[in-house]
């Protein structure tokens, strides 16, 4: 497998699906609903899915993608090499603001993850992962993480996972809530994920995501010694919802033990 030439042109048309992206803010968006009425999708998410399934099955027409939009493929298994996209995480915040939405690109073989690639267009910041190899943010060396007192630890967390709700009981993650110095919710998972990989957050929590949200950031999170599981403390599934929880080492063992452990999640 020629992984120099898969990432070569994956961090081309990643960029150039950015542009695409850029040059669309003059246009009127296309909204419509999916599962309910705060579940959006644009006709740029399916344009982006669109341009990066045509591109990848001219370049590589043995390689199978598995797109949030469902223009990919249908997959029960991870077997060969799958790209995992989600062409815009956080379309609300591209609705509603023009900002703080990203690119996310996982590419496994067999299960294994290999590249990840994130893009928060407007910011111009790629992060980007080879497995073995490091993990940059526009190019730059990411450092590895250590650990982080509860007590100094700022977690990306959605306000919706401490209100009640018919899933989980909220006050096992209100107390978490408050032990750490902060939280912050920034309305895309990859771009919290990627922000954990980075440094700019601790740890990331979230009750339900799909493979295409997680995909590229686990991938990213792990080259720098960070660590990815359910809120069990199970391995994360990549073709099945689950909950996440993706931390600063360290740190994830200690959340596990002292708080997550007996959540019913
Ligand atoms: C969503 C975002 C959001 C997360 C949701 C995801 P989408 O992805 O990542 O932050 O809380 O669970 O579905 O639909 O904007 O690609
Ligand atoms: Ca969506
Ligand atoms: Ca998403
Ligand atoms: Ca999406």
């Amino acid at each position: 497998m020629n992984w120099e030439e898969i990432d070569k042109s994956a961090k081309l048309w990643i960029k150039e699906a950015g542009d695409r992206i850029n040059n669309s803010f003059e246009k009127t968006l296309h909204i419509e609903t999916k599962s309910n009425a705060n579940d959006l999708v644009t006709d740029i998410d399916k344009a982006t899915e669109k341009f990066f399934i045509s591109k990848i099955n001219e370049k590589f027409p043995d390689h199978k993608i598995l797109g949030e939009e469902g223009f990919g493929d249908e997959l029960n298994e991870l077997t060969g090499v799958v790209w995992i996209i989600d062409p815009i995480d956080g379309t609300m915040n591209f609705v509603h603001q023009k900002r703080n939405f990203a690119i996310s690109i996982g590419i496994y073989e067999n299960g294994v993850g290999k590249i990840g690639l994130i893009y928060d267009v407007v910011h111009d910041e790629l992060y980007h992962a080879i497995k073995g190899e490091g993990a940059f943010l526009n190019e730059r060396p990411l450092r590895k993480l250590s650990s982080v007192p509860v007590s100094e630890a700022v977690i990306g967390l959605n306000s919706t996972w401490v209100t009640a709700n018919r899933r989980i009981d909220p006050t096992i993650l209100a107390s978490l809530v408050r032990d750490v110095r902060g939280t912050r919710s920034y309305g895309s998972a990859a771009i919290e994920m990627a922000y954990v990989a980075s440094g700019r957050l601790d740890a990331y929590i979230t009750l339900r995501l799909s493979p295409w949200d997680f995909a590229a950031g686990i991938i990213l999170v792990e080259e720098v010694g960070g660590v990815a599981s359910t809120l069990k403390g199970e391995p994360i599934d990549f073709l099945n919802q689950n909950s996440v929880f993706i931390s600063k080492p360290g740190f994830h063992d200690v959340v596990l033990k002292e708080y997550l452990r007996d959540g019913k999640w």
